[in-house]
C-alpha cells in the first residue's frame, strides 16, 4: 500500500493563501486515546498542530502537551496554531521540542516529568512540508531534491541517490515503494547519474517515468509516487525511526497509558501491529480507517490506519 499523500491529495485547506494540515482521523483520535482533564499528552508528531488543538482542550488546564517535530520549519506552524484562541483559553501547559519520538523521553526530561499518560504518533509527511517545493518531497513541482524533515541531518536525497548501490537503490524501491519496476528505474537512475548529477525533484521524476514502460505511465497515481515515497523513507530512516520511537513511547507511558499510532505505509502498519501486540493491551482488534465522507474529503486519509493500545502493567 502506497502513501498517496506523497502528493495529489495532500489534505490541505487554504487559510488566507497558506496551506493548512487538515489532521487524518481526527474523532477517531479523540475516541480511542480516552482524553480527560489533567493528563499529560506527548504529540510525538505534532506537525502543524492539527491533532493537538483538538486534544488541549480535552486535557484542560491541569492537563500538559509535549508536542515533538524533527522539523524545526513546521514547529514554526505549530506554535502559530497553539497560540490560537481556543487553545489558549484551555489553558494547558504545552511545551514544544525541535526532537525525533525517539527521543521523547528527552522532552519530558526537560519539563521535569518521567512518565506520560497518552502518546499519539501520526506518520509520514505533512502537507506543509509537501507543498513547498524547497523542501524537495515533490514531483509536481520542481525543487533541490532534499527530501530531510530534519535540515540539520546531513544527507538530502540527491546525496543519497549519488552514493546508493544500484542493488540496494532497487530493493528500497521494491520494499519502501512496492513499485514493480524497482530495477529498471534503478538502473535508468544509475545511468543518469554516471552522466550528471541527479539533483532537482523535476530531474528524478521525469526519469523515473521515462524508465517504465508506456502502459505505467498512467494510471491513478502519478508514476513517480512510489519511487519518491521509498526514497524519502530511505533518507529520514523512517523504519528505523518508528522501531525507536515506539520503544520510547512503550518506556515513556504510564502502566495503563494508551498509544495510538496512525500510519500511511503497509510497512509501517505491520511493524505497529506487532509492536502493539507483544507489549499493550489491544483497544484496537483491527485497525480503524477513514469514513467514506472523509476519505472524499480528504484523500490522504485513504491510505490512514489508527491502532491504539494500552500499556501493560510492569511485571516485578
Ligand atoms: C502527518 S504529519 C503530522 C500532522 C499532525 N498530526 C497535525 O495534525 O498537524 C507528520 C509530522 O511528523 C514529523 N515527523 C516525521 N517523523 C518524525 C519523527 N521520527 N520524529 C518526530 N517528528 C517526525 C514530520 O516532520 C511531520 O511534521
Amino acid at each position: 500500500m502506497n502513501d498517496t499523500s506523497s502528493e495529489g491529495g495532500s489534505g490541505d485547506d487554504r487559510e488566507a493563501g497558506q496551506p493548512v494540515h487538515r489532521p487524518v482521523l481526527l474523532r477517531e483520535v479523540l475516541a480511542v486515546l480516552e482524553l480527560h482533564p489533567g493528563l499529560l499528552v506527548v504529540d510525538g508528531t505534532v506537525g502543524a498542530a492539527g491533532h493537538a488543538r483538538a486534544i488541549v482542550p480535552c486535557i484542560g488546564s491541569d492537563g500538559m502537551l509535549i508536542g515533538l517535530d524533527r522539523d524545526s520549519e513546521i514547529l514554526v506552524a505549530a506554535r502559530e496554531t497553539l497560540a490560537g484562541a481556543e487553545v489558549s483559553r484551555a489553558g494547558t501547559r504545552i511545551s514544544l521540542h525541535h526532537l525525533p519520538h525517539s527521543r521523547m523521553h528527552e522532552a519530558l526530561a526537560a519539563t521535569g516529568q518521567s512518565r506520560c499518560d497518552r502518546v499519539l504518533l501520526d506518520l509520514g509527511v505533512s502537507s506543509l512540508q509537501l507543498d513547498r517545493p524547497e523542501r524537495g518531497f515533490s514531483f509536481m513541482a520542481d525543487g533541490p531534491l532534499d527530501m530531510r524533515m530534519d535540515a540539520d541531518a546531513e544527507v538530502t536525497a540527491a546525496d543519497w541517490i549519488a552514493m546508493v548501490g544500484e542493488q540496494e537503490l532497487a530493493d528500497t524501491i521494491f520494499q519502501l515503494g512496492d513499485e514493480r519496476y524497482s530495477r529498471r528505474i534503478a538502473r535508468r537512475i544509475c545511468e543518469v547519474r554516471r552522466r550528471t548529477p541527479i539533483v532537482r525533484t523535476a530531474q528524478l521524476a521525469d526519469l523515473v517515468v521515462a524508465a517504465l514502460p508506456g502502459a505505467a505511465r498512467h494510471g491513478r497515481i502519478h508514476p513517480a509516487t512510489r519511487t519518491f515515497q521509498a526514497i524519502r523513507m530511505a533518507v529520514n530512516d523512517e523504519l528505523g525511526e518508528l522501531e525507536r520511537g515506539l520503544q520510547a513511547a512503550h518506556d515513556c507511558l504510564r502502566p495503563g497509558g494508551r498509544l495510538a499510532v496512525i500510519s500511511f505505509h503497509s510497512h509501517e502498519d505491520r511493524v505497529v501491529k506487532h509492536f502493539l501486540r507483544a507489549r499493550f493491551e489491544l483497544v484496537t482488534k483491527k485497525p480503524i480507517e477513514a469514513s467514506p465522507d472523509e476519505a472524499r474529503q480528504n484523500p490522504r486519509s485513504r491510505s490512514a490506519k489508527l491502532r491504539c493500545g494500552i500499556r501493560r502493567e510492569e511485571v516485578a
